[in-house]
């Protein structure tokens, strides 16, 4: 509150100013859905949330680095036989994920969940097409690793995208002469048990956003080389019909505890260890404020 009010005074804030930052955030309330949240976009954008991410997961030791959940977690993540092609409905280059989940110390772990999501080779999530509700899923699902930390999958090469411009927070974006762009990415949620859950992307090396992300969500660490490849046949075996690309990438989770989100949006029960990420505030029995009245 000091910080706010300082602000006030230091800026002599006018009464035009007040009242469109009533309206703004007005508007960002409105914008807000079951499946949109256009309040932690525009803590995206202003760099709050890789700031509470930094603050909080600065001791990451060998783990993997976090980064921003993204407006884009929702719907239903089912689980999915490796090797599948999340993407078989979508037009776009070729890909081959191959990663594994170990401990810190490099050890498997098994029967861990991985939620996976991706844009499409337009720069779309598949809960931003208006068909959304009738087609379903695509880019997006749960594997599950097998007994040696294992996971894979098919899909296709995302490419960088602009945030949802649509809304408030969009506007203040070309409002401010930024871009609104992410480097390419595929998010992953790590909900091993015993670990902390990891939240996180990959990025994919060599975008041309990859140094000016508009929500400020890369880290060194979780740039990927993905390789270009003419093999005849995948990693398990099985026929390429063109030229592909291949991601590798491991995941190290620390141990801990901690929830999970919860995919906005979601319509069927999470199993157990999912839950929402938001702390409990306890109930006031009292309220600390007590009116003095005008001095
Ligand atoms: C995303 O990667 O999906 C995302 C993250 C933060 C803001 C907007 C989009
Ligand atoms: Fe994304």
């Amino acid at each position: 509150m000091k910080s706010l009010h300082d602000h006030v005074r230091k800026s002599v804030l006018t009464f035009e100013e007040w009242e469109y930052a009533i309206d703004f955030l007005t508007r960002t309330g409105h914008k807000c859905t079951d499946i949109r949240q256009e309040f932690i976009l525009l803590s995206d954008v202003l760099g709050v949330s890789m700031l509470v991410d930094a603050v909080n997961f600065c001791e990451r030791a060998a783990a993997t680095e976090t980064t921003v959940l993204g407006p884009f977690y929702v719907g239903e993540h089912k689980v999915t036989p490796h090797g599948t092609d999340i993407s078989a409905s979508l037009e776009g280059e070729r890909m081959f994920v191959q990663s594994r989940v170990t401990d810190l110390n490099g050890k498997p772990l098994a029967g861990v969940p991985v939620d996976v999501w991706h844009a499409d080779d337009d720069g779309f999530y598949d809960s931003q097409k208006p068909n959304y509700d009738e087609v379903g899923a695509s880019a997006r699902a749960r594997f599950i690793t097998d007994s040696d930390g294992r996971f894979f999958f098919r899909t296709i090469l995302p490419c960088s995208y602009p945030i949802p411009t649509d809304g408030p927070v969009g506007e203040m974006i070309v409002q401010t002469g930024r871009h609104p762009m992410r480097p390419a990415h595929v998010h992953f949620l790590v909900n091993a048990p015993g670990h902390e859950p990891l939240i996180t992307h990959v990025f994919i090396d060599g975008d041309k956003y990859i140094d000016s992300d508009v929500v400020f969500g890369v880290k060194d660490e979780l740039i990927a080389k993905v390789e270009k490849r003419s093999d005849a046949t995948m990693p398990d075996g099985k026929k390429a019909e063109a030229p592909w690309h291949l991601m590798t990438y491991e995941f190290r989770v620390k141990p801990g505890g901690g929830l999970a989100p919860k995919p906005l949006g979601t319509k069927v029960a999470e199993p157990a260890g999912f839950g929402n990420v938001r702390p409990v505030v306890p109930a006031q029995t009292a309220l600390p404020f007590v009116a003095e009245g005008c001095r």
